[in-house]
C-alpha cells in the first residue's frame, strides 16, 4: 500500500464516491462555465446547507477562494484584518496585495484565533485619512493551529464587527473538520454565526481542486462573478468541480471524512503523547509538537512532515480522511524509535 505522508490534508489523493461521480458527470455535452445542471444541484445543496440567501462560485485553490471573496467587498484603500499566522497572510505569496492592492493589517495571536481585544488596537484613529480603512476582519476555521473557534466566539466576534461597520469573512479550508469536532451542522458555525462570507474547501478533505466562495448576503456579491473570471479561476468544465460537491455534500461524506480525519489526528497525539511535547490542543486535524531539532531530519527521510518552525523546533502533522489507524501507529513508532536512539547516542 502505498505510504501515507502527514505534511498535509492536501497530500491525499481523491475520495472514491468523489472520483466516481465525477465519472458518472463524464456523459454526454453540456453547457460550459457553470451553466450546467450539476453545477445547478450543488448550489442548491449549498443553499440547503447554508441558507436559502447563499450565493456560490467555485474555485480551483483556496487562495483563490480567499482573494475573490475578500476582492468582492473592498476597494484598494481599505484594509482587511486578519490574524498574524493567518495563510491570507503569511501563504499566499502576496495575493491578497496584489490583486486587491490592500492593506493587511495583522492581530497578534499565540493559538491561531482573534478577538475583539486584539482587533480593537487595530481600529484606532481610523477616521484619519492617512490610514488604511479596515473594512473586513478574516479568520480561519479552523485556525492555522488547528484550534476551532466556538460558535459564542464567533457570535461575539460578527457583532463586534457588524457594530464597527466591518464585514466578517471565514476562510473555512477546512471548515468541515471544524464542524465535526464541534459536532455542529455547518450552518451552525457560520451563517447561524453572523459570518458573511466564507471560503469553503473541499480540496483537504477528499475533493480534488474544488473550493467555493459563498455569500450569504447576495448583495456583497453584485461583482464576483466578474472577479472570478479576471482571477482566471471560471473553470469552463464547471461540472466536474460541481459533481464534487454534490458527492461530498448530498450526504454525510462532509463529515465522514473530516470526523474521521480528526478521530486519527487524536490518536496520533495519544500515541506519542507520552514521548513528545504537543504544543497546541489537538481538536481538529493538525498535531503540532516540539521534538528534538536532530529528530527532524531523519524522520523526514522516512516520512514527509512540516517543521512549522525551525527556531522552536515545531513540526506540523496532519492526517486526512483516507489516513488509517495503522498508518499512525507505524508513524508514532517511527517517532519513538527516533527519540530513543538519540536519547542513547547522547
Ligand atoms: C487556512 C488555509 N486557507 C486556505 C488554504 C488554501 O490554499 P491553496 O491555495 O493552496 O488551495 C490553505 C491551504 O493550505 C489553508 O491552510
Amino acid at each position: 500500500m502505498a505510504q501515507r505522508h502527514f505534511i498535509s490534508d492536501n497530500a491525499s489523493g481523491i475520495h472514491p464516491q468523489v472520483l466516481q461521480a465525477i465519472a458518472a458527470a463524464n456523459t454526454g455535452h453540456q453547457p460550459a462555465y457553470g451553466q450546467d445542471d450539476m453545477t445547478i444541484r450543488a448550489e442548491d445543496l449549498f443553499r440547503r446547507h447554508f441558507g436559502a440567501d447563499t450565493i456560490c462560485f467555485f474555485t480551483l485553490t483556496g487562495t483563490a477562494a480567499n482573494i475573490i471573496a475578500l476582492q468582492s467587498v473592498v476597494h484598494s484603500f481599505e484594509a482587511i484584518i486578519c490574524a498574524d499566522c493567518a495563510h491570507l497572510h503569511r501563504d499566499e505569496c502576496g495575493a491578497p496585495e496584489k490583486f486587491m492592492g490592500c492593506k493587511l493589517l495583522t492581530a497578534a495571536t499565540d493559538n491561531g484565533k482573534i478577538t475583539p481585544a486584539t482587533i480593537t488596537p487595530l481600529l484606532r484613529d481610523t477616521h484619519i485619512i492617512h490610514r488604511a480603512q479596515p473594512k473586513v476582519v478574516s479568520l480561519a476555521q479552523c485556525t492555522e493551529w488547528g484550534t476551532v473557534y466556538t460558535p459564542e466566539e464567533l457570535k461575539t466576534l460578527s457583532d463586534f464587527c457588524h457594530e464597527h461597520r466591518l464585514l466578517l469573512h471565514m476562510d473555512g479550508a477546512r471548515l468541515s473538520n471544524a464542524a465535526a469536532a464541534l459536532e455542529l451542522s455547518l450552518k451552525e458555525i457560520t451563517t447561524d454565526c453572523g459570518v458573511d462570507m466564507l471560503s469553503f474547501g473541499g480540496s483537504k478533505n477528499g475533493l480534488m481542486n474544488a473550493e467555493a466562495v459563498l455569500f450569504f448576503d447576495p448583495e456583497l456579491a453584485t461583482h464576483t462573478a466578474f472577479y472570478r473570471k479576471q482571477a482566471m479561476q471560471l473553470a469552463a468544465k464547471m461540472r466536474f468541480i460541481a459533481a464534487q460537491f454534490v458527492a461530498l455534500l448530498d450526504g454525510d461524506l462532509w463529515r465522514d471524512n473530516a470526523a474521521h480525519a480528526n478521530q486519527m489526528a487524536r490518536l496520533l497525539a495519544k500515541e506519542i503523547g507520552n514521548d513528545v511535547e504537543i504544543v497546541m490542543p489537538v481538536t481538529t486535524n493538525a498535531i503540532f509538537a516540539r521534538i528534538p531539532a536532530d529528530c527532524v531530519e531523519p524522520l523526514q527521510q522516512h516520512y514527509q512532515f512540516s517543521l512549522w518552525n525551525s527556531h522552536e523546533s515545531i513540526v506540523r502533522w496532519m492526517t486526512s480522511f483516507d489516513t488509517s489507524e495503522h498508518d499512525v501507529r507505524t508513524f508514532a513508532e517511527s517517532i519513538r524509535e527516533q527519540m530513543n536512539s538519540l536519547t542513547a547516542s547522547h
